[in-house]
C-alpha cells in the first residue's frame, strides 16, 4: 500500500503567490480603473512631511505619488539612484513636492542620515512609511533555507523597519505627534510554507509595530501596519516568474479573485497615516482583499 505524502517540496500556489512572495502578469486582473476612480480631497495632506523608505518602485512609489497628489512633501529612499531621481522628477513634473535620497535600510548610518536629511530639508517628519522590503529568494522548506538568505531578508525587512523607527521616533517625540505606517504582509498574520525568511521577517514587522505602538501611544505617535496580499508590483512579478505561476492562479487564492493595484494599497497607507484613523493603534490592517477573513 502506498501512502501519498504531502507535497511539501512543491510549494502550493497559495504558499507561493501571496505574501509578496510571488507572481506573473495579467492586467485584466488588476483593478487600475477602480483604484483610479477613488476621489479624495486634493489637499488632505497639505503641509505634511511624509518620509517613505523604498519608494523607487511598487507600493512605495504609488504611495509617494498619492501623498504628493494630496499636497504632502514627500522624502523617500531606495538603492536605485537613477530610478529614484526619475520618480521624484516625475512627481515634481506633475506639480507635487518630492525628494529622493539614496539610502540602504540595512545600513544604520544611511538610515540615520536619510531621516536627518528629511528633517534638515523640511524641519520635521509628520508621517513615516517604512515600506522597503525584499522577497524570499528561494521557495524551499526550512531545512533547505540558508542562514545567508534568512539574514539578508531579515536585515532588510525587519531590521530595516527597526532602524527607520529608531531614528524617526525621536524626531516625532520632539513635536509630540506623528504617524508611522509599516508595510507588513498577509505573511505576518499566517504561516506560509516555503518562504520562511520572508514570513518570519514580516511577523517581526507586525511585532515591532505593536511594541512601538504601545510605547509611544501616550506621546501622540500612532504606529500601525498594513497587510497586503498579492499586489501588482515588480516584487510580485519577479516572484511569479521565479515560481512559475500566473496572476490568474494567484488571484484564485483571494476572495476578491484579483490582484490588488499598488494604488489601492497607497489608499490604505493614507488612511492609517491620516486623522481618520486616530483611534487605530498597533493594528496590522488586512489589505488582502479578504484572505484573512476566512
Ligand atoms: N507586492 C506584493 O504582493 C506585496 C504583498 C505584501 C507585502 N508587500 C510588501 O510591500 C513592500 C513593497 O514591496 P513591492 O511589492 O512594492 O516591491 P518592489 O517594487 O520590489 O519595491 C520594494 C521597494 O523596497 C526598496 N528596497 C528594497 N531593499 C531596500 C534596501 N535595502 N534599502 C532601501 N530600499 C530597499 C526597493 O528599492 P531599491 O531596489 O531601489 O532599493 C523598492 O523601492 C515590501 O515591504 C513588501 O514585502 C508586497
Amino acid at each position: 500500500m502506498t501512502t501519498r505524502k504531502p507535497d511539501l517540496h512543491t510549494p502550493s500556489r497559495r504558499a507561493l503567490l501571496t505574501a509578496g512572495a510571488t507572481a506573473a502578469a495579467a492586467t485584466a486582473l488588476t483593478p487600475g480603473a477602480a483604484a483610479r476612480t477613488l476621489q479624495q480631497p486634493r489637499d488632505r495632506f497639505a503641509g505634511k512631511v511624509v518620509l517613505i523608505t523604498g519608494a523607487t518602485s511598487g507600493i512605495g512609489e504609488a504611495t509617494a505619488r498619492a501623498f504628493a497628489a494630496e499636497g504632502a512633501a514627500v522624502f523617500f529612499c531606495g538603492r536605485r539612484e537613477a530610478l529614484g531621481d526619475r520618480v521624484a522628477a516625475s512627481i515634481r513634473a506633475a506639480g507635487g513636492r518630492a525628494t529622493f535620497r539614496r539610502a540602504d535600510v540595512r545600513e544604520e548610518g544611511q538610515v540615520r542620515d536619510f531621516v536627518e536629511a528629511c528633517v534638515r530639508r523640511h524641519g520635521r517628519i509628520d508621517i513615516a512609511v517604512n515600506n522597503a522590503g525584499i522577497e524570499s529568494p528561494r521557495a524551499v522548506r526550512v531545512h533547505e533555507q540558508t542562514l545567508a538568505d534568512m539574514e539578508a531578508v531579515w536585515r532588510t525587512n525587519a531590521a530595516g523597519v527597526f532602524l527607520a523607527m529608531k531614528y524617526e521616533v525621536p524626531r516625532m517625540l520632539e513635536r509630540g505627534r506623528g504617524a508611522i505606517v509599516n508595510t507588513a504582509s498577509v505573511s505576518a498574520e499566517v504561516g506560509w510554507a516555503t518562504i520562511a525568511p520572508y514570513n518570519a521577517s514580516k511577523h517581526a514587522v507586525a511585532s515591532l509595530t505593536k511594541v512601538a505602538a504601545l510605547e509611544y501611544a501616550a506621546d501622540g505617535i500612532r504606529v500601525n501596519a498594513l497587510a497586503p496580499g498579492a499586489v501588482d508590483t515588480p516584487m510580485l512579478r519577479r516572484a511569479a516568474e521565479a515560481f512559475g505561476v500566473t496572476y490568474e492562479q494567484i488571484a484564485q487564492d483571494y476572495p476578491v479573485k484579483r490582484i490588488v493595484a499598488a494604488e489601492e494599497i497607497a489608499r490604505v497607507v493614507m488612511f492609517l497615516a491620516s486623522d481618520d484613523s486616530s483611534a487605530v493603534v498597533g493594528h496590522d490592517l488586512d489589505a488582502t482583499g479578504g484572505y484573512l477573513a476566512g
